[in-house]
């Protein structure tokens, strides 16, 4: 593979105009990613898988650039250009890469920065395709994986191995259980990279980078696009690193598609907004669950009696719009609440305008065994929920309904 990392920069990603420093975020939100629209109030849709050039000189130079914009849509589109500027500025980076898919952005990440005999850290409590990225796939590679519990952050620290570690990688907070890592801790590792997998909280709760860690990840299918309708992942870091791994993902070609970059970008004009409303309606509905018989534990970065609430507290704006909960009865409880609700959906995925309701023990974490989902806090009768936009009271008196449900099958 030829290596264009460290070739002309000329094609690289970053607002053509900076926004004014005394900007907040919701500003940024807005003013972002303009850098492609020339005219249009509003990034053009590009479509083109290819462009037109001129003369030989110029596709020479293009296909000899790094992340060329308007050249061949792997390389780079400005659709999707568009979308990655916005994000490189939402998470106050040089630069932003754009991919296929979550996955796609958190495999290229590894297989670019990993190679046969390197050893990496990964945190225990991970989204389960994560998971299988570092148990099953690594291993076949010669990619030595250990994996530890993150909350305990010393333990995470005491993995790296010095010379042989080249990642440490965590997901924060953790799908689904809600377990938090301290982003102090991870940053001041020295060494490795630090990758930190963001999707549940996203830039307007938590900022990794500025706990220097290296790289922020999303699935940006979720919250940042936020409307159920575009698969997409993005990474936020360096300008150099972010080339480092473009360069592998040409060849990988997990390729974001200027569709999806398209409606994700105006996804993220209402981020702000969004966000604050469903963690508004999540501490309503992590507050009413705690009090609730049907409930064993309820899990929110946004409550006191959250294991890590002092930690939350230091690195979360707020508990965000992602909660879990264990109810009394196991699997059949879960079952029953998730058959149960009527305005929430049963649907994977979260982070968008509806209420989604999911059963990770016979889902996500389906092809576990049941010691594999207790090492991941996983319990039979856990409920995942994503917060949507509905109005509160209308989201808990759902809830209310679905778990009188439950209480009721344990009656029957
Ligand atoms: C925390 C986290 N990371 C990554 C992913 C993978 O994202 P995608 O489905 O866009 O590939 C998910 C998907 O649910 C997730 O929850």
């Amino acid at each position: 593979m030829a290596d264009r990392s460290e070739e002309s920069a000329s094609e690289a990603t970053g607002p053509e105009t900076p926004a004014p420093a005394s900007y907040r975020i919701e500003t940024r939100a807005i003013v972002a990613g303009r850098g492609q629209n020339g005219t249009s109030l509003v990034a053009p849709l590009w479509p083109s898988s290819t462009f037109e050039t001129p003369t030989v000189a110029e596709s020479l130079r293009l296909a000899t650039s790094l992340r060329p914009t308007a050249f061949y849509s792997r390389y780079g589109n400005p659709t999707v250009r568009a979308f990655e500027e916005a994000v490189a500025e939402l998470e106050g980076a040089e630069s932003a890469q754009a991919f296929a898919s979550g996955m796609g952005a958190i495999s290229s990440v590894v297989l670019a920065l990993c190679s046969q005999g390197d050893h990496v850290v990964a945190q225990r409590q991970l989204y389960s395709s994560t998971s299988l990225l570092f148990e099953g796939i690594c291993p076949r590679f010669g990619i030595e994986v250990t994996s530890v519990d993150a909350t305990d952050a010393e333990a995470l620290v005491a993995a790296v191995i010095p010379g042989r570690t080249v990642l440490v990688f965590v997901e924060t907070p953790a799908n689904p259980g809600m377990q938090l890592v301290d982003l102090d801790v991870l940053g001041s590792i020295t060494g490795p990279l630090r990758v930190v997998d963001s999707t549940f909280a996203g830039p307007l709760v938590q900022r990794p980078l500025e706990h220097g860690c290296d790289l922020v990840l999303h699935s940006a299918t979720k919250g940042l696009a936020g409307h159920n309708d575009a698969t997409l992942g993005v990474i936020a870091g360096p300008e150099d690193l972010v080339g480092w791994i473009w360069n592998y993902h040409t060849v990988h070609g997990a390729v974001a598609s200027p569709y999806d970059a398209h409606n994700a970008l105006r996804g993220l004009r209402t981020l702000p907004v969004r966000v604050r409303q469903q963690a508004e309606t999540a501490q309503r509905v992590a507050d009413f669950l705690e009090g609730h018989p049907a409930v064993l534990q309820v899990r929110y970065p946004g409550l006191d009696s959250h294991p890590q609430r002092s930690l939350a507290q230091r690195q979360m704006a707020h508990g965000g719009s992602m909660l879990s909960f264990d109810l009394v009865g196991g699997w059949e409880a879960g079952r029953c609440f998730v058959e149960a609700v009527s305005l929430a959906h049963l649907a994977t995925s979260l982070g968008g305008p509806e209420t989604l309701v999911t059963h990770p023990a016979s889902t996500t974490a389906a092809n576990l065994t049941p010691e594999e989902r207790a090492a991941m806090g996983i319990g039979d009768g856990l409920v995942r929920l994503s917060v949507g936009l509905e109005h509160p009271d209308d989201v808990l008196a759902d809830i209310g309904a679905a778990l009188g449900r439950v209480a009721q099958g344990h009656q029957d």
